[in-house]
């Protein structure tokens, strides 16, 4: 059955769109079928696209609009995993998303901003899962933290803070690595122009925890 995956928070630039391309990438190179709908006004993933590109195989649509559930229904006919991209603010798209998701992923930076924002997130899937649609089969969530500075007590802060007050978030976190703002610009990410390095491995690690939550 097809796993659909939103990165949602409402705050903004915490690092949704380099977390979907990155597990689509991912996927991808492992022959997964993976499809990416970008939900996101800005467009973010949809402009860098290649479609001549490495990942030309792979289904890319374009979905701001409220219709996104029935575009996730659409590609669940050909894809085994949909990740959905959303924009850095509440709106009626990702509310959309959220309730045709399995599993949302609340990626946050370790500052103030980033933890209200990605609260406030969790809480909207609260509301979201005592709505009939979902309250018998519950949207889960994970928090991920991302650009992490490795060993700094900020980012073990902020997870120990989460965990004590029951959160739920990936033991894996996206470490700060120059190599995603570089693979984006072609629109890829480091499992795809660069599988050995230590971003990628990052990614891997990040996949074996979501892999065990589906
Ligand atoms: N782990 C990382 N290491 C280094 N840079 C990163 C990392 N994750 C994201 N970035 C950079 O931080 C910026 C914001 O990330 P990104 O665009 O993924 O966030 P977003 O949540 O999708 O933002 P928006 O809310 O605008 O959609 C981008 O320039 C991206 O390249
Ligand atoms: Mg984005």
């Amino acid at each position: 059955m097809t796993k659909v995956i939103t990165l949602a928070t409402s705050k903004g630039g915490a690092g949704k769109t380099t977390l979907a391309r990155s597990l689509a990438c991912h996927w991808y190179n492992l022959g997964i079928k993976v499809g990416v709908i970008d939900a996101d006004p800005q467009g973010s993933i949809i402009t860098r696209h290649n479609p001549e590109g490495l990942l030309k195989d792979m289904p890319i649509i374009a979905q701001p609009e409220e219709t996104v559930n029935d575009t996730i229904e659409e590609m669940k006919r050909s894809c085994s995993i949909i990740l959905v991209d959303t924009g850095g603010f509440r709106n009626r798209t990702t509310i959309k998303a959220l309730i045709a998701t399995d599993i949302a992923l609340i990626p946050l930076k370790p500052s103030a901003d980033d933890v209200a924002g990605a609260l406030e997130t969790y809480d909207l899937i609260k509301e979201l899962n005592e709505t009939p649609e979902r309250v018998n089969n519950h949207i889960k969530y994970r928090m991920v933290l991302t650009m992490t500075q490795q060993g700094t007590v900020i980012s073990r802060h902020v997870r120990e803070e989460l965990k004590s007050m029951g959160y739920s978030l990936l033991e894996n976190e996206l470490y700060h690595r120059v190599a995603y703002p570089e693979a984006a610009i072609q629109g890829l990410s480091p499992s795809l122009t660069d599988p050995e390095s230590p971003a990628a491995r990052d990614i891997s690690r990040v996949v074996g925890e979501i892999n065990n939550l589906v």
